[in-house]
């Protein structure tokens, strides 16, 4: 799947000088210069949080790019344990075994070798493969799709891929590249989620996933520390941000969203969405379906795994109810920086960052 295209600067700062939803110059170059001050270095963050948005006042409660994140994994997350969650076919074998609603994993494979049920078998050629397809939507008529996804080491949906009947038919390029792609290492093959009906009315191109982060304290207990729903933008299958969709924080109490939907600046410059550009669906007020049943779900399953205290979940909502797509033991903040307006005013995040001995050094 193609990254989204980054826009050059000057079309960026050419749009800045242009919105009519800015600070004056004069506000932007004090803030950066109070930034600069603060962070001991140039403040590039200032433009992907969004701050030379009127409004935006609290700027030292958003992290610089010199926050030392990634330290935090190494502190938080046990190494040995961490493919439980980054290896999608171990999350799937672990999760399965406590009742919680996982995608049926319905065929896997290490290069040309596969397992579908407890059979292993060898793969040789693009026809054989495309046999193996077609025989699991005869065996599932209800599936109108597949998801094919690498198992481990991919990153924002870079290498999750959707099939159709249809296209198994008729594209046979596109099952040729999908072959040669997935015997260079591991995929699974996945039934499709199936979205509540009330997330189509927001984005119907692809499941809208929760994403949850999760904190274990010293005392041992679990705690949500943020909550934002992720969305296409435009037709894709996938919601990653770095695949162009956009985010919108939901109020952990209300289960409701917030009113701004982020939708990345490099890419899209200073737009800043307040309903959905396609089915124009307003985010502020919306309420998620079954979202107390997912805080439940995620809580449950960060506890079912103490060795990582620090995980970001990606949930779907079907239509009877939360459904865990996948953990991410080293995931990326500047989503939560941006949904929380400023991650520093997160009581749970500080309350991390003191631990690891974060809080200290200006972030
Ligand atoms: N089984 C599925 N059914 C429907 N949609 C899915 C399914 N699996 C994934 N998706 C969509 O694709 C997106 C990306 O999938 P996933 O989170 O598994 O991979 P990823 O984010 O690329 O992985 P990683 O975090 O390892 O980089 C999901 O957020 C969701 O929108
Ligand atoms: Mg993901």
């Amino acid at each position: 799947m193609p990254k989204y295209q980054k826009k050059g600067k000057k079309e960026l700062l050419y749009e800045l000088l242009n919105d009519t939803d800015r600070k004056s110059v004069f506000s932007i170059i004090s803030d950066i210069f109070i930034l600069t001050l603060y962070h001991k270095s140039f403040p590039k963050h200032y433009f992907s949080r969004y701050l030379f948005k009127k409004g935006k006042t609290n700027i030292k409660d958003y992290f610089s790019n010199n926050f030392l994140y990634y330290k935090l994994k190494p502190f938080f997350n046990e190494h040995s344990v961490r493919d439980v969650v980054e290896n999608k076919l171990y999350f799937n074998f672990y999760y399965s075994q406590f009742n919680i609603a996982l995608p049926k994993v319905l065929m896997y494979n290490h290069r040309k070798m596969f397992v579908k049920g407890n059979v292993n078998f060898e793969i040789t050629s693009a026809a054989e493969f495309k046999k193996q397809l077609e025989d699991i939507f005869e065996q599932n008529p209800s599936y109108n799709s597949l998801f094919i996804k690498r198992t481990y080491g991919s990153y924002g949906g870079d290498q999750v891929f959707k099939i159709t009947p249809p296209q198994l038919a008729t594209d046979h390029e596109l099952i040729d590249k999908l072959y040669s792609e997935v015997i260079k290492s591991g995929f699974l093959f996945q039934e499709t989620v199936k979205q509540h009906p009330e997330l189509d009315k927001l984005n119907p191109s692809c499941i809208n996933t929760i994403r949850f982060d999760t904190f274990i304290d010293k005392e041992g207990k679990v705690e949500i520390m943020s909550a934002y729903l992720r969305m296409s933008t435009s037709n894709k299958h996938v919601d990653n941000i770095a695949s162009g969709g956009c985010l919108v924080s939901i109020g952990l109490q209300s289960g409701k969203l917030k009113k701004e939907g982020y939708p990345g600046f490099s890419a899209n410059g200073i737009v800043v969405h307040t309903f959905h550009p396609v089915t124009k669906t307003v985010f502020e007020g919306y309420s998620i379906p079954y979202f107390s049943e997912a805080k439940e779900m995620v809580l449950r399953a960060a506890s079912l795994m103490p060795g990582l205290r620090l995980v970001g979940w990606d949930m779907a909502i079907s239509e009877s109810g939360p459904v865990l797509i996948e953990g991410n033991s080293d995931y990326n903040m500047i989503g939560n920086d941006l949904a929380e307006g400023g991650f520093l005013t997160n009581a749970t995040f500080r309350k991390m960052l003191m631990e690891a001995n974060l809080l200290r050094v200006p972030l």
